[in-house]
């Protein structure tokens, strides 16, 4: 099956869902096809971007207005699209990317931007080129805040805490209504390796209407 040639997948959802883990197993799945592509992540995967991301996870001394917020992870995004994502696409490669818009409509909209605002944001630095499908681990936030303990270190957003995720995860549940081609992908109780054979199922469905 080689029709992931060539296509832009995203995979989302809360830390600790597994985004790093099935972005690694689809690398290996494509990578055993045969399918030139390329890993992303955003915030990252730039110069420009590893730096706001730096600022966005780890800043400490001065309070980021909600807006100027957005905004960065929005010119994180902006750089990796136009340096990374659509050259990438260009080239004939697979694009699979972890995190993009679903994080910032999910996390950004609970710290105080609009929904409007932050597609605002998006439609005019990236829209031109919209993922073909966007993948949503869906995981109880019990479950991530688990997995999220396990890892120790936590970042600036981590930090805000079990009500702020648990309203990111409500968003989560409903981003549906602002992706064009979206999957939510149930992670509890399954295995790595279940996960990854979802997904793989999920986008061979995706195929037809691709092709
Ligand atoms: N299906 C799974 N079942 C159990 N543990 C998992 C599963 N997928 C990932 N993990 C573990 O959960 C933690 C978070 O996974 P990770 O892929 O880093 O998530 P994310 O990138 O979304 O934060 C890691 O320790 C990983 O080994
Ligand atoms: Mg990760």
């Amino acid at each position: 099956m080689d029709n992931l040639t060539n296509k832009f997948i995203v995979i989302d959802g809360l830390d600790g869902s597994g985004k790093t883990t099935q972005i690694k197993l689809l690398s290996d799945y494509l990578e055993a096809h045969n399918i030139p592509y390329v890993a992303l992540r955003d915030p990252g995967s730039t110069i420009l971007g590893n730096s706001l991301r730096k600022l966005l996870l780890d800043n400490t001394e001065e309070e980021i207005d909600a807006h100027a917020e957005m905004l960065m992870f929005s010119a994180a995004r902006r750089q990796l699209f136009a340096r990374k994502i659509a050259p990438a696409l260009q080239e004939g490669k697979t694009v699979i990317c972890d995190r993009y818009i679903g994080s910032t409509l999910a996390y950004q909209s609970v710290n105080g931007s609009t929904e409007h605002s932050i597609l605002s944001a998006y439609l005019n630095s990236v829209g031109e080129r919209r993922p073909d499908h966007y993948i949503i681990l869906r995981i109880p936030l019990a479950t991530a805040l688990n997995r999220i303990k396990q890892r120790g270190a936590q970042d600036r957003i981590e930090r805000k805490g079990e009500p702020y995720l648990s309203r990111v995860l409500d968003k989560f549940e409903n981003i549906g209504e602002h992706l064009d081609t979206f999957s939510m992908v149930d992670v509890e109780g399954k295995s790595e390796m279940d996960v990854h054979d979802n997904i793989i199922s999920v986008l061979q469905g995706f195929v037809e209407c691709w092709s």
